[in-house]
């Protein structure tokens, strides 16, 4: 098979990752006979503060016509925080309906966790965050702005289209694990609207999989478990914006920001791969950020492409560099940024 992949390598450190990934990529393809053909895009701030737009307005129909894409970072110094985050990276979400946001939380061997005697046997599941709804929407406003008496909303909202097609593919997701356990997790003791709404679907949709078994969290315990026994979860499903944080502290117990990958996935049309952390402008052209988070995002884009043998290949080859122990840390620094990616692809 050959797949057209966009590549937006984006702002800051952006580009020396996705190049790093983009060399693992090249390894596995050839190795299982899979075409790559990429085209570049040069949105992000540096577009924006060249020409005052992060991207092209047609954006969305360019991105149509690719089977998947390659994100690095997008972030600058010098844009005002926000503009470059709601254009690209929730302009694209919303606009290619990427409605799920995958994100594994997974300890590697050799990894260092904050979480006193946990390891990678207790550190393994995967959050499924809602993409496209609930505060992110941008409904709200301002009365009387800035007068003692301002009055701003900023709204949740939650469809029933939007949660059942997120839940369903939760479920879908646990029935392809050993423990087929998905955990809802929200905070439907105070959101008595919106997250009864959460309840009952997931609870309806959950008779179709009764293999499935179902377990709840309010979100402020699912902070606690995450941090006490990570062990007790395998998937869960939760909103966008509480899949938000929660993915944060997920990315801290696994070893961090360099480890941690996303996918931003539209089941029937195009999804968007990235690591979780952002364009680090201090690191710009160093080569010392570590490039693992976005060539295991590289490794997700396969497997969700259908290349699961060449994804999974992905995965071992980043587990057999941690092994070796010449990644001491997944800080910055820790090995050169290309120096990673060589011994990742050598390890295919
Ligand atoms: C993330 C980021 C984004 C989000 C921001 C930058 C819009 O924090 O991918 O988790 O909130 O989704
Ligand atoms: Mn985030």
């Amino acid at each position: 098979m050959a797949y057209k992949i966009a590549v937006i390598a984006g702002d800051g450190i952006g580009p020396e990752v996705i190049r790093e990934g983009i060399k693992v990529l090249g390894v596995v393809a050839q190795k299982h006979n899979i075409g790559l053909d990429y085209e570049y895009f040069d949105w992000g701030g540096d577009r924006f503060l060249a020409t005052g737009e992060v991207m092209p307005k047609n954006a969305i129909e360019i991105l149509s016509g690719f089977d998947a894409i390659y994100l690095g970072a997008v972030g600058h110094p010098d844009v005002k925080p926000g503009i470059i985050e709601h254009q690209l990276l929730l302009g694209l979400r919303f606009g290619l309906d990427q409605y799920i946001n995958l994100r594994p939380v997974k300890l590697y061997p050799n990894v260092d966790t904050p979480l006193k005697d946990k390891g990678p046997a207790d550190i393994d599941y995967i959050v499924v965050r809602e993409n496209t709804e609930d505060m992110y929407v941008g409904t709200g406003g301002f009365t009387h702005k800035g007068q003692a008496n301002e009055v701003a909303t900023q709204v949740a909202i939650y469809t029933r289209f939007g949660v059942e097609r997120c839940v369903r593919y939760a479920y879908d997701l646990a029935m392809t694990r050993p423990r087929k356990q998905l955990t809802l997790v929200d905070k439907s003791n105070v959101l008595t609207y919106g997250h009864d709404l959460w309840q009952r679907v997931f609870k309806e949709v959950g008779e179709e999989y009764p293999q499935v078994k179902q377990a709840h969290a309010y979100v402020d315990a699912c902070c606690m478990w995450m941090v006490k026994n990570p062990e007790w979860f395998d998937v869960i499903v939760t909103t966008n914006m509480f899949g938000d944080i929660i993915t944060d502290l997920g990315a801290m117990t696994q070893g961090g920001m360099g480890i941690a990958a996303s996918g931003n996935i539209n089941p029937k049309g195009v999804s968007m791969f990235e690591p979780i952390h952002g364009s680090a402008p201090k690191y710009t052209g160093k080569n010392v950020i570590n490039p693992l988070a976005t060539i295991n995002a590289g490794g997700m884009m396969l497997d969700v492409l259908g290349e699961k043998a060449a994804g999974q290949d992905v995965e071992n080859a980043i587990i057999k560099a941690l092994e070796t122990g010449k990644i001491p840390h997944l800080g910055a620094g820790a090995i050169p940024t290309d120096a990673c990616g060589d011994l990742v692809a050598s390890l295919i």
